[in-house]
């Protein structure tokens, strides 16, 4: 078989790229301020003393949405550095008029797959917390391989988290929040915050409400908070 007969073979991505317009002021936003706030895979591994000018907890966003509650969570720790990955550029945009207008100086974004960022970009042991808030749920159960939260990503964000660093996840699908617990339970190398098999009691403070989250209140859906810590 020559290189050229090889099946294709097709990433599954926790994603579809939506064709949604974007509105002139999040395109200006996007246009103006992706110098300044933008990071890229082509750049390789990320050096977070020298792009944040400070060495302190570094907190990765995958999936942030419109931004509003990432944003929120950055002005509230200027402590700490935070690095956002979406592939939604109207949110993009949107999140980096907020973090220019309000000058929020702790902000760096990317904007392409956050396995392959995490894979290429983020170096071993440099994170203090990995948050994940209401990913797609992928409701079908034959789209289920398309969840980000697999055995493989957890092993994944083992190797990126510092020893005692955690990974926040929010879903309000009760059957994601089962399949986020039985993938974390059986992840090596974490430990359940709140006990073995136990979901968070109610959403922890430091989370603000997200947009997607206020949607699924409006259709009376329940919210499911997990934490886990690194402990090897
Ligand atoms: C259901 S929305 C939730 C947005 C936000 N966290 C909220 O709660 O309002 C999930 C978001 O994750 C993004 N996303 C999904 N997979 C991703 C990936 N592999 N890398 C980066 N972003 C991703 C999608 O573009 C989408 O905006």
């Amino acid at each position: 078989m020559t290189d050229q007969d090889q099946p294709i073979q097709r990433k599954i991505r926790s994603f579809v790229m939506r064709a949604t317009r974007m509105t002139d002021g999040q395109k200006k936003s996007l246009d103006q301020n992706w110098v300044k706030y933008g990071l890229a895979l082509a750049e390789g591994e990320l050096d977070i003393q020298k792009t944040f000018s400070k060495d302190a907890d570094t907190v990765l966003e995958i999936g942030f949405g419109m931004g509003d509650s990432f944003v929120d969570m950055a002005i509230a720790a200027p402590e700490k550095n935070f690095i956002g990955i979406e592939v939604h550029l109207p949110g993009i945009g949107r999140m980096l008029n907020r973090t220019e207008t309000e000058q929020v100086p702790n902000i760096r974004c990317y904007k392409e797959d956050a396995v392959e960022i995490l894979n290429d970009c983020i170096a071993d042991s440099s994170l203090a917390t990995v948050q994940l808030f209401f990913p797609d749920p992928w409701h079908k159960k034959r789209h289920h391989k398309r969840r980000i939260v697999q055995l493989e990503f957890a092993q994944l964000l083992r190797s990126k988290l510092k020893t005692g660093g955690t990974f926040h996840m929010a879903t309000d699908w009760e059957n994601y929040a089962e399949h986020m617990m039985d993938v974390m339970e059986a992840a090596e190398g974490f430990e359940n915050a709140a006990g073995v098999g136990k979901f968070q009691d109610g959403r922890p403070a430091h989370r603000p409400v997200t947009k997607f989250e206020k949607r699924g209140q409006r259709l009376g859906h329940g919210v499911w908070d997990l934490i886990y810590t690194k402990v090897d």
